[in-house]
Formats: C-alpha cells, sequence, structure tokens
C-alpha cells in the first residue's frame, strides 16, 4: 500500500474534496480543467512507472553484471528481436495515446463554443481591463455569470503578456497588433486569480486580477449597476463608442451600414464574411482583419474597390480600435 502522505504527490486522496484540488494542480473550476488533468495525470503515472522500472533495471543489472573476480569477462549477448519489437511497440502505443488524447483536450480548449457571451481583455503595463461589447461598460475586474460559455479576445496596448487563469487552465499570450482568443465555463461561482505569466517589466509580479463567477442574478445586478455608473458619468464605450466614432472619424461617408456601395465596401454583415480581395485571393473578415484595414487600409483591399483609405495608425487607441471593431461586428 502506498503511505497515505504520498497520495497527494500522486495525483491521488485530495479529489473529493476543494473541487478536484490535487497536489500538482489547483481546484478544477472549468468545465475544460477535469479534461486537461486526466491527460497530465495519465503522462505523470507513464512517466512514474518508466522511471521506476528503467531505475530498477539499472540497479538490477548493475549488481548482477557486477565484475565478481579479477580478469572475469563481460558476457556476450546477441540482442533478442523480441524485446526490441516490446520497447519500440509499447512505447509506440503510449505515445499515440498521449497525442490523441492530447490533441482533442487542445481542440477543445482552442474553439470557442458559437454561444459564447464577448468579453474583451486589454492588458497594458501594469494590469488588466475588461471591455463588454454588447454591454456598454468597462471593468477593472473580470466578473462573468456561472455555467456560461465566455469568450476573451485578447489584446496588448504595449509589450508582450500572458493571460493565466490557473483554476480553470486557461493560459494565452496576449500580443501587441494582434487579437488572441481563449474561452472558458465555470460551472459554479467563485472568485480565481488571474495572473500575467510572461515577464514583462518591472511590474510583472503585481499585474494580477480576480475573476468573480457569480449566479446568472447577481451578475444581472452587477452588470445593471456598472451601467448605471457608466450613465451617469456619461462615457461611452463598446459598440456605443464604436458607433459615435464611426460618424466623428468620417467612416460614414465611404462606408455605408445599408449595404449600399460607396466609396469604400459596406459595414454591414462584414463580420465573419469571406471577402475576395483585389489581388485574387479571399479572406475571413475577423478581428484581426477588420482591425488591420482600419490601421494599414491599403494591405489588403477587397476586389472593386480602389485602395483610396487613409491609415488609422496611431491615431486610435486600443478601446477605441475594439470599440470600431464590435460596432461594425454588430451590423447585420
Ligand atoms: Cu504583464 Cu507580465
Amino acid at each position: 500500500m502506498i503511505p497515505s502522505l504520498l497520495l497527494p504527490l500522486l495525483g491521488l486522496g485530495e479529489a473529493a474534496a476543494g473541487q478536484g484540488k490535487t497536489f500538482w494542480m489547483p481546484p478544477q473550476a472549468s468545465t475544460l480543467a477535469p479534461d486537461v488533468d486526466k491527460v497530465f495525470y495519465f503522462i505523470y503515472w507513464v512517466d512514474i512507472a518508466f522511471f521506476v522500472l528503467m531505475m530498477g533495471a539499472v540497479i538490477f543489472f548493475a549488481f548482477k553484471y557486477k565484475q565478481k573476480k579479477e580478469g572475469e569477462k563481460t558476457s556476450s549477448n546477441k540482442g533478442s528481436h523480441s524485446l526490441e519489437l516490446v520497447w519500440a511497440v509499447v512505447p509506440l502505443i503510449l505515445s499515440v495515446v498521449m497525442f490523441v488524447t492530447g490533441f482533442r483536450v487542445y481542440v477543445e480548449s482552442v474553439i470557442p463554443p458559437a454561444d459564447s457571451y464577448d468579453v474583451r481583455v486589454v492588458a497594458q503595463k501594469w494590469s488588466w481591463a475588461f471591455e463588454y461589447p454588447s454591454e456598454g461598460i468597462e471593468a477593472s475586474e473580470l466578473v462573468v455569470p456561472a455555467d456560461t460559455n465566455v469568450r476573451l479576445t485578447m489584446s496588448s496596448k504595449d509589450v508582450l503578456h500572458s493571460f493565466f487563469v490557473p483554476d480553470f487552465r486557461v493560459k494565452k499570450d496576449v500580443v501587441p497588433g494582434r487579437y488572441t482568443v481563449v474561452w472558458f465555463n465555470a460551472p459554479e461561482p467563485g472568485e480565481h486569480h488571474i495572473f500575467c505569466t510572461e515577464y514583462c517589466g518591472d511590474g510583472h509580479s503585481v499585474m494580477l486580477n480576480t475573476v468573480k463567477v457569480l449566479p446568472q442574478d447577481e451578475y444581472d445586478a452587477w452588470l445593471a449597476s456598472q451601467q448605471a455608473v457608466a450613465e451617469a458619468e456619461g462615457d461611452l464605450t463598446g459598440v456605443a463608442l464604436g458607433e459615435s466614432l464611426f460618424t466623428k472619424k468620417a467612416c460614414v461617408g465611404c462606408h455605408s451600414i445599408d449595404g449600399t456601395k460607396l466609396v469604400g465596401p459596406p459595414m454591414n454583415g462584414l463580420s465573419g464574411r469571406t471577402e475576395e480581395l483585389a489581388d485574387g485571393t479571399t479572406i475571413v473578415a475577423d478581428d484581426d482583419y477588420i482591425r488591420e484595414s482600419i490601421l494599414a487600409p491599403t494591405t489588403k483591399v477587397v476586389a472593386g474597390y480602389a485602395p483610396s483609405m487613409p491609415p488609422f495608425e496611431g491615431q486610435l487607441s486600443e478601446t477605441e480600435i475594439n470599440a470600431l471593431i464590435d460596432y461594425i461586428k454588430s451590423l447585420d
């Protein structure tokens, strides 16, 4: 029997208490966490088994074939095909199982469900900000409803950061100049740490935050109170900010929102559409493409239009770019 003190080291024993917390892993607070842990512990156990097997063999052979008297010759061995077959085939099967299970969980972790609730994450030295495009609010901590698929579209104002919620088994780089996406579903209400897990300068170690998972009714109440504050301050965010910028920055002069062809392509229904470009290639209009087309419009021009739009590089803040994209995405 394994002494009970050793159980947590092997990933056993504590599983019942604390939502799947084990010695090596924090609590399992998202739907992804148990799947990640299963793969982790499968590989862990295989490692332990092979470590014991190989170190055992090393020690056993060291004693068995030790030179017992002066001048004794090494016994000859011509090898064994069946032994070689075993040590080739068994690890092969094990590594294929590791690949298949690992790849399935990887795919699960990188493809957000279509019905996900959208939140934008903006990283900067040395804090996190959270924008709720469809709600018109901005928050300094991440608050989400329980039992809901949440998709985070992340960007950085300055350098490379990395968004990490250990309890969710969610971790991804946040890169300046492009969008990265993670998603999670936290079934139970609770609070979990957010870390920046990529060294980003002096304040890296204090780049902490909390994700608060609330029951739906408490979440709705939180949302209402945040919206009341935003309204009182008169600050526009999300889609509303994007709509005002669309007029203020004169986008509206060249881009219709009702499908009419003006100097530039119409914006309604653009998000997710496959566009044919002037050079004959096609591109799916995702966040990254819309961003590029705002900042450097002549890079990928839609077929049938002249490359006449001025670049907006350096003229819009990260929040404003996000708001414009959210507004464009909201147009059917
Ligand atoms: Cu941001 Cu480390």
